[in-house]
C-alpha cells in the first residue's frame, strides 16, 4: 500500500478542530508575554492596539491559512508549490523550518514547567527561587526537561490526527480553561488585586518607545495566533466539513486574546499582592519563573498548590502548541512518502538535538526566539498574504464561499489581504523587525 492511496486523516468533529486550533494558539506566549509587554508600555492602549491589529491583520491572515489548508488537503510544504507555482515552493519549506526552529527552544521552556510542577508537588521548591531557576533553566537539568517534553509531544503526534492531536485537545483544553478561570477568581480575592490590574493596564508609555510598542504588538500577534508558519494551515488541511472559516478564525483569535488577557488578570495581582513589583522589570522569563514562586511561598503549602496549578496550566498550554509545531514538520514528511511513525520520531529527535544550545544558554534561546519566533513568522505571514491576495484570491475566495455566504464579509477580507496586510507587514518588517533582529543576533556574538 502506498501513501498515495491511504485516505488522508481528518478531524472527527468541529469541536475537535476548533479546540486543536485554539490549543495551538494558546501557549506560553499567552500566559506571560502578553501581559508583560502590555505592562511594559502602553497598558490598555497596548491592548487596544493589539486588538486592532488582530482584527485587521491577524484574522484575515488566519482566514487565508484556513482557506488554503482546506482547499489543498495536503501539507503546506507540498501545497504551496503546487498551488502557487514552483517559485513559491521555498515558502512551504520556510514553514517547516519555523516549526522545527520554534519547537527546539519552545520545548526547553516547556521543560522547565515540568520540573516546577514536580517540585511544587513535592513541596521542594527552595526559598532561593533565583538560584533554583538558574539550576533548572541551564545545563543538564534543562536538557532533561526538554527531552521529556519532546518525548511526550512525539508520543501524541505518533497517534495521528484523530487519536493524537484531537484527543489531546479535547482533554487538555477544557482542563486548561477551568484552571485559568479558577486562578483568575482566586487572584481577584488577593489584597492588592486592584493595584495589580492597574499596573497591567496602566496607559503610560514608561521607558519604552512607540516603536517598541508596535514591535511588541505585531510580534506578539503573530506568535500568539500561531500565524505565518503553516500550523493552522496544516490543521485546516484535515478539514472535510464545509464550515464558515471566517467565523472559525474569529473564534480562535478572540479566545486566544481572552486567555492572554485573563492570564494578565492572574499574574499581576499576585505580583502586587506579594511585593514583587520591583522584580518585574528584570526579565520576562525571570519574573514568571522566579518572582511568582517566591511570592507564593509566603502562603506556605497552600502556595505550593497555586504554583503547581499554575505550572500545570502552562505545561498543558505549551503541549497543545508544541503538538501543532511538530505536526507541520511531520505532515510535510508524511506527504513525501515517509510513515508517520518514522517522521514523528525522526523529526522529533532532530528537533530535540537542535534545542540543546537553548537548554544551555538563555541568551541563545532569546536570540532564536527573535529570529524564528518573530522575524521569520512575519516574513512567512507577509508572503502568505501576497500569495493569497495576489495569486490565489479567486481560489481562496471560492473556498471561503463554501461556508461564508456573505459576499460583503468576503469582499472585506479580500481587500485587507490584498491591499492592507502586505504593505503593513512590509513596513513593520523593514522599519522595526529587521533592526531588532539584527540587534538580537549581534548581542549573541558580543561577550
Ligand atoms: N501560539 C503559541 C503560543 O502562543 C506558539 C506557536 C507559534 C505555536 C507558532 C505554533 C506556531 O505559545
Amino acid at each position: 500500500m502506498t501513501t498515495g492511496t491511504v485516505q488522508r486523516e481528518a478531524w472527527g468533529s468541529r469541536a475537535g478542530f476548533i479546540l486543536a486550533a485554539i490549543g495551538s494558539a494558546v501557549g506560553l506566549g499567552n500566559m506571560w508575554r502578553f501581559s508583560y509587554v502590555a505592562a511594559q508600555g502602553g497598558g490598555i492602549y497596548f491592548v487596544l492596539l493589539y486588538l486592532i491589529f488582530v482584527a485587521a491583520v491577524g484574522i484575515p491572515v488566519m482566514t487565508s491559512e484556513f482557506a488554503v489548508g482546506r482547499l489543498a488537503q495536503e501539507s503546506p510544504a507540498k501545497a504551496i508549490g503546487r498551488l502557487g507555482g514552483k517559485a513559491w515552493t521555498p515558502l512551504g519549506w520556510l514553514f517547516v523550518f519555523c516549526g522545527f526552529g520554534i519547537l527546539s527552544y519552545y520545548s526547553v521552556i516547556a521543560g522547565w514547567t515540568i520540573r516546577y510542577s514536580f517540585d511544587a508537588l513535592r513541596h521542594a521548591i527552595p526559598a532561593d527561587t533565583g538560584g533554583y531557576f538558574q539550576a533548572v533553566s541551564t545545563g543538564t537539568g534543562s536538557v532533561v526537561g526538554h527531552v521529556l517534553f519532546m518525548a511526550i509531544t512525539i508520543f501524541i503526534v505518533l497517534w495521528g490526527v484523530r487519536k493524537g492531536l484531537e484527543r489531546a485537545a479535547l482533554i487538555l483544553m477544557p482542563i486548561l480553561f477551568i484552571i485559568l478561570v479558577s486562578l483568575a477568581i482566586w487572584s481577584a480575592t488577593l489584597t492588592n488585586s486592584g493595584v495589580g490590574y492597574a499596573a497591567f493596564l496602566n496607559p503610560e508609555l514608561g521607558a519604552i518607545s512607540v516603536r517598541s510598542v508596535i514591535n511588541n504588538a505585531v510580534g506578539q500577534a503573530f506568535f500568539s495566533l500561531s500565524l505565518g508558519m503553516g500550523a493552522l494551515m496544516t490543521y485546516a488541511s484535515y478539514l472535510k466539513s464545509q464550515q464558515n472559516l471566517g467565523k472559525e478564525a474569529t473564534v480562535v483569535a478572540l479566545t486566544d486574546f481572552g486567555v492572554a488577557f485573563t492570564a494578565g488578570l492572574i499574574v499581576f495581582p499576585i505580583i502586587y499582592s506579594f511585593g514583587l513589583s520591583d522584580q518585574v522589570g528584570l526579565s520576562m522569563v525571570g519574573a514568571l519563573f522566579i518572582s511568582l514562586p517566591a511570592g507564593l511561598q509566603s502562603l506556605g503549602q497552600a502556595g505550593d498548590w497555586v504554583v503547581l496549578t499554575f505550572f500545570v496550566m502552562l505545561f498543558f498550554a505549551a503541549l497543545t502548541s508544541a503538538i501543532s509545531l511538530l505536526e507541520v514538520v511531520v505532515t510535510a514528511l508524511v506527504d513525501h512518502g515517509i510513515s508517520r511513525r518514522v517522521a514523528a520520531i525522526g523529526a522529533g529527535l532532530v528537533i530535540t538535538l537542535a534545542g540543546i544550545p537553548s537548554a544551555f544558554s538563555i541568551k541563545f534561546l532569546t536570540a532564536a526566539d527573535q529570529v524564528v519566533g518573530n522575524f521569520l513568522l512575519i516574513v512567512g505571514g507577509f508572503f502568505t498574504a501576497v500569495l493569497v491576495g495576489w495569486k490565489l484570491l479567486p481560489l481562496a475566495d471560492a473556498e471561503l464561499a463554501k461556508g461564508l455566504a456573505s459576499e460583503k464579509v468576503r469582499k472585506g477580507w479580500a481587500m485587507l489581504i490584498r491591499y492592507f496586510v502586505p504593505p503593513v507587514l512590509l513596513i513593520v518588517l523593514v522599519w522595526i523587525i529587521i533592526p531588532e533582529t539584527w540587534d538580537a543576533v549581534r548581542a549573541l556574538f558580543s561577550p
